[in-house]
């Protein structure tokens, strides 16, 4: 995308009273719907978030499915977004918001508990060992996950890469997590929930057409993390 669309994208972004950026040192200070989602979304639904939304496919196609559930895109690159954020305005979804930030900063947003559920889509593998810690479900991220996940709560991750699904299901077992449903090509099976194979993502569409088998993992974060979180 040339630099004057992605200008045009930004500005329209500050648009939209449905997304959420700050600097570091504006978000350090407080969010002021920390803890209050409700009072932005008007309702005590559950909240779930998607995390490298990009353009937010999941965020768009799970909020027009399940309208009394809010959704809540977030990603660093306010460009991609852009999409999912017009879409929202668009078709008057009421129940959608996006977040751009570093997810490294994602636990300054939300209170203990307040999230119901986490789908992680596509994220980027990080295949060099060295960058072990930047990859969406390391040990590190899920810590920060159980912060404002609730303890119910499920994690979905939806990945072209084997590398980074044998990685997760060796962090789920290694970690005492709890693996619900592991599938290493779910178009090859017929027992899946419809929003595992009903959305396509954009990287999704891409991998697809390279005849790449999609991977899906479902799992509950080990119940000690959060305990842990109280001392
Ligand atoms: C490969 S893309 C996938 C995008 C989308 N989920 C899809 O499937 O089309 C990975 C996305 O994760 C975002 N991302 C990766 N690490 C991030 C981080 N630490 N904080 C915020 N966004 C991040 C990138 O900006 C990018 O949009």
């Amino acid at each position: 995308m040339g630099r004057k669309n992605k200008l045009q994208r930004f500005a329209e972004n500050r648009t939209f009273n449905n997304l959420f950026q700050y600097s570091y040192e504006e978000i350090i200070k407080g969010f002021p719907y920390k803890g209050k989602w409700n009072e932005f979304f008007g309702n005590n639904n559950r909240i779930v978030l998607e995390l490298g939304c990009g353009k937010g496919e999941y965020t768009i196609g799970l909020a027009r499915k399940y309208p009394d559930v809010n959704f809540i895109g977030v990603d660093i690159k306010g460009a991609r977004m852009w999409r999912g954020l017009k879409t929202s305005q668009e078709e008057g979804l009421k129940n959608v918001a996006f977040i751009r930030t570093r997810i490294n900063l994602i636990e300054y947003f939300f209170n203990e508990k307040e999230v119901d559920e986490i789908w992680i889509t596509f994220p980027d593998p990080q295949v060099k060992e060295s960058r072990e810690r930047k990859r969406l479900t390391s040990q590190n991220f899920l810590r920060q996950y159980s912060k404002f996940l609730k303890p119910e709560g499920i994690i979905h991750l939806k990945t072209d890469g084997l590398l980074l699904y044998d990685y997760t299901r060796e962090v789920v077992e290694q970690e005492g997590h709890i693996l619900l449903y592991a599938n290493e090509n779910i178009y090859g099976s017929d027992d899946l929930k419809n929003e595992v194979t009903g959305i396509q993502t954009f990287y999704e569409q891409k991998w697809l057409s390279n005849q790449t088998r999609i991977k899906y993992l479902e799992f509950r974060l080990n119940p000690k993390m959060f305990k842990a979180n109280k001392s």
